[in-house]
């Protein structure tokens, strides 16, 4: 029956997401689209240096301005018991404490919020509030400052890395990546309304509702369960929703302050710095190997920026321990403060950026060898175990990706050395590079609620950020209960559902699948034991014997003159809806084996040798990710992911300028990403088995391994069509000639 045991149909057309109708008309709802009546609107105003102390600041003209509900400062401002004093503050681990200081740590940092009746006065008279500072010391310079900042052990040694010094050949490089930005569609926004004095309700934009009510309970020392979180639609998040930001804070503070609800969606420009951003980042790699190319070991050094208010270390070196084979390893990082917001988690955090390190060094070591790149890394791979842990794979098909995306690009057509495949102004080369990632699983919880009629909704607090969450539920509450999937609904992103993770790291389906298969148990018990009264033969079934339809409830080891239809049990048993919830989480497994996702990237480039112009002609990823829930779902986000490495090998830059101490070109005429122009159609397969230890459903996370190694592939493609190796990104046209 359906994903447990049979390969896909591929003639059957994929099936849409179970909220695509609600997003293409409109209907679906976003935070900021709400309706909530006596609505007021604020706008933050932002600081003009990027380091000192607030001397004054004027407010007076902004609160004259018609339809003015009021202004918050840290001087003026509701309590937030949470950030009574620089202990709780400390406790609570917020971050940013956001009109609670004085001190200016980053140019825009919010140091007013102004609330009016309509967003074109709160705007106005946002702009006429302004403040006197004394100014201190900043800098903006990642590369500029790293110098000034030590390594320190980034988890354990492995053997000893002066082995390095009698490798046959040994590649020893740095490369340096410029900081990134999430830039989701939708941008972040919040409507705050309380309710009572103590009962919240949020619409907003995040990844994870329950995190939220969580932050804010403890700021403002209320029970969990009086904060109402909704975030049924979320146009996008790659990380930027895995926190609880300022701007969310300053919202229902808003609320409080004027006893309305209160709506603040920041600007495009102001999410550039209000929602953290992947940190600019220093590697330094040492790689050698035998004269057969086995690896002797590895020296990974690595810096991330971070703030100044605030210490976020990327785990830059966290996938050099995961996917090879090196008995000598030494990894280090840092982390550099800089007058700017606080970095966070993006697309495939840490590993994205260590393994374009990794990936651009292997690739280099394989011309000194003169040994295939695809063959060097078979010849590598870690593919019994962890090598960190110890502990068996569970599943681990990176070798079959390999393999797969070989073939699907034509490696065989690649010439071995650089240069060799010219057409006209154009040279053309290929890349690859693998990536790897921890596959994790949460604890999570769904329910179920069945109607007369055999229809289901299953719920989840669990938001849908665009991963295709929604479409996975539907397809494993399908394929457990028999039950067609017109009669299964789905309901999540809201906080008064079942609690789950946030949806992030790439464990959401991972978690919430389990999470769903248990619900569905419940509920086939459940039903038997109403089926228990009307026919002896249900007492004390197990789930696994029990089958569900369309239509009734039967057993599979019995006749099917058990068959007991629901509506006959929903009669004699007086039933109204029929509700279960149940919880499941990793156990006992995560102690003997090992789990992680895996991807090949092959990419095919054209370089122009007069413009510098990168061309990517063709994109291949191959994944392993266990069995694959929503073939649809999983391909939109692996092409997705692959569009996220283009850019971050071509084309996104978070420039900053050091004299103003401030970001640069913060809108999307400034920040460029690929668009369909820069982009083939991403070529992408799954290897498609199912992992049998993860969860019941055996699918491991997907969309970060789309993008860890993408940026290699196509810095390793410029190599081999043009002789040059950059080891910094972007590889902007400049880079290139
Ligand atoms: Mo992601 S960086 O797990 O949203």
């Amino acid at each position: 029956m359906g994903f447990f045991d049979e390969p896909f149909d591929l003639m059957t057309p994929p099936e849409g997401r179970v909220e695509g109708v609600a997003k293409v008309t409109g209907s679906g709802k976003y935070a900021a689209e709400y309706k909530v009546n006596g609505l007021c609107h604020a706008v933050l105003v932002g600081s003009t240096i990027a380091a000192g102390t607030i001397l004054n600041i004027n407010t007076s003209n902004a609160k004259q301005v018609a339809g003015v509900l009021g202004v918050i400062t840290h001087l003026e401002k509701p309590v937030v018991p949470g950030m009574a004093d620089e202990e709780k503050i400390k406790e609570a681990r917020f971050g940013l404490p956001v009109f609670h200081t004085d001190k200016v740590y980053f140019k825009g940092q919010p140091i007013a919020l102004v609330i009016a009746e309509t967003l074109e006065d709160a705007t106005y008279a946002a702009s006429l509030v302004s403040a006197e500072y004394r100014e201190d010391a900043k800098t903006v310079d990642f590369n500029g400052t790293l110098g000034f900042v030590s390594l320190t052990p980034a988890g354990k040694d492995r053997g000893d890395i002066t082995a390095l010094n009698s490798a046959a050949h040994s590649i020893e490089a740095e490369y340096n990546i410029k900081a990134e930005v999430h830039n989701p569609m939708e941008m972040h926004a919040t409507i705050a309304e309380w309710t009572a004095d103590d009962k919240l309700k949020l619409f907003d934009k995040n990844q994870g509702v329950n995190n939220v009510q969580r932050t804010f309970a403890k700021l403002f020392n209320i029970p969990v369960n009086h904060i109402e979180v909704i975030s049924e639609f979320v146009g996008g998040g790659f990380g930027s929703g895995l926190r609880v930001w300022p701007h969310a804070l300053a919202c229902i503070m808003a609320a409080k302050l004027v006893k309305r609800p209160v709506k603040l969606m920041l600007t495009r420009p102001q999410m550039f710095y209000s929602v953290g951003y992947r940190p600019a980042s220093w590697q330094k790699i040492k790689l050698g190997a035998n004269a057969d190319g086995k690896f002797i070991g590895i020296h990974h050094q690595a810096k991330n920026g971070t703030s100044v208010y605030e210490n976020f270390n990327e785990g830059i070196t966290r996938v050099t321990r995961l996917i090879y084979n090196f008995d000598n390893l030494k990894a280090e990082a840092a982390t550099v403060p800089l007058n700017l917001s606080t970095p966070t988690w993006m697309r495939g955090p840490g590993d994205c950026t260590g393994d374009f390190a990794i990936e651009s060094a292997i690739d280099e070591l394989s011309y000194k060898l003169n040994i295939d790149p695809v063959a060097l890394r078979m010849k590598n791979l870690a593919l019994e175990k962890n090598p960190e842990t110890g502990l068996p794979w569970s599943t681990n098909y990176i070798n079959e990706c390999i393999e797969k995306g070989a073939q699907m690009i034509s490696w065989k057509d690649r010439k071995a050395a650089h240069s060799q495949n010219i057409e006209g102004d154009w040279n053309i080369g290929y890349g690859m590079a693998v990536g790897a990632w921890n596959a994790g699983r949460g604890n999570a919880s769904a329910g179920i609620q069945m109607q007369k009629d055999g229809s289901i909704t299953v719920q989840t607090a669990m938001t849908d950020i665009g991963t295709g969450t929604g479409i996975s539920m539907q397809n494993i509450a399908h394929e457990t209960t028999g039950i067609s999937k017109s009669k299964i609904k789905i309901e999540l992103g809201n906080s008064n559902l079942p609690p789950a993770p946030s949806q992030g790291g790439s464990n959401g389906l991972s978690s919430i699948g389990g999470a769903v298969v248990a619900a569905v148990n419940a509920l086939k018990l459940k039903l038997a034991e109403h089926a228990a009264l009307q026919n002896e033969a249900y007492k004390n079934v197990a789930a696994a014997d029990i089958l569900l339809s369309d239509k009734g409830i039967s057993l599979k080891t019995a006749n099917s003159q058990f068959f007991i239809s629901y509506a006959s049990l929903w009669e004699k048993n007086k039933l109204g809806i029929l509700e279960v919830e149940a919880s499941s989480g990793p156990g006992a497994e995560r102690q003997k084996y090992a789990f992680c996702s895996s991807a090949a990237h092959f990419c095919k480039v054209r370089v122009n040798r007069k413009t510098g112009k990168v061309k990517i002609e063709r994109l291949v990823t191959v994944s392993d990710g266990g069995k694959i829930i929503s073939e649809k779902a999983a391909a939109n986000q692996m092409s997705g992911a692959a569009v996220g490495g283009i850019g971050m090998a071509l084309m996104e830059e978070q420039a900053t300028d050091e004299r103003l101490g401030t970001l640069v070109g913060n809108d999307f005429a400034g920040y460029h990403f690929p668009v369909n122009a820069d982009a083939p159609i991403i070529e992408v397969a799954f290897i498609n088995k199912p992992d049998p230890n993860i969860n019941p459903q055996g699918s491991k996370g997907l969309g970060e391994v789309g993008i860890i190694g993408t940026a290699a592939a196509i810095a390793n493609a410029i190599y081999n069509a043009t002789g040059k190796r950059l080891r910094d990104l972007p590889i902007t046209p400049d880079k290139v000639l």
